[in-house]
């Protein structure tokens, strides 16, 4: 069947399946492998995945919702992702956003004009002791002060031009 998921997304969701007793249990595992070949998760999307694991589209989709790591609308090539609970707010994660969005242009949940980078607000990031922290994508930024994320974004938009 054409659709969005290509034939190496399938058999590496079927092979994700094979990892766990049963097939619900790889739901993270391939919605991951879906948004890491399409970029983001379309209800479409979704959908094509729970075929392929004989489950409920919309529990799925409401899956992919819960979580901070699968995005449901396009986003950037980096999603800027800054915690903003309570270890990370006390130090000074509020102005870390503020700074982003006065550099960037955007608020929390829009991407730039150019598609570079999406602002994101996150949930705690489990790394309270070298707050505050940032993820960019699936790296982590810790002890970030207004100075290093200027030098990481500059660093970005190099990356992008290279
Ligand atoms: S409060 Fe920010 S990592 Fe835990």
């Amino acid at each position: 069947m054409a659709g969005l998921l290509t034939e190496q997304t399938r058999a590496r969701i079927h092979e994700a399946i094979h990892h766990y007793p049963e097939s619900r249990s790889a739901a993270k595992a391939a919605l991951r492998l879906a948004q890491e070949q399409l970029g983001w998760l379309s209800p479409e999307a979704v959908a094509e995945v729970a075929v392929e694991m004989d489950l409920d589209p919309n529990a799925l989709y409401q899956l992919s919702t819960f979580y901070d790591m699968f995005y449901n609308q396009p986003v950037g090539r980096y999603v800027l992702g800054v915690c903003d609970n309570l270890s990370c707010c006390l130090r000074g994660s509020d102005r870390l956003v503020e700074h982003l969005q006065a550099r960037l242009g955007i608020k929390p949940g829009e991407t730039t004009p150019d598609g570079v980078f999406t602002l994101k607000t996150v949930d705690c990031l489990a790394s309270c002791g070298t707050a505050p922290v940032m993820m960019v994508n699936e790296e982590y930024h810790e002890r970030l002060t207004l100075e290093a994320v200027d030098r990481l974004l500059d660093e970005l938009r190099a990356r992008t031009k290279a």
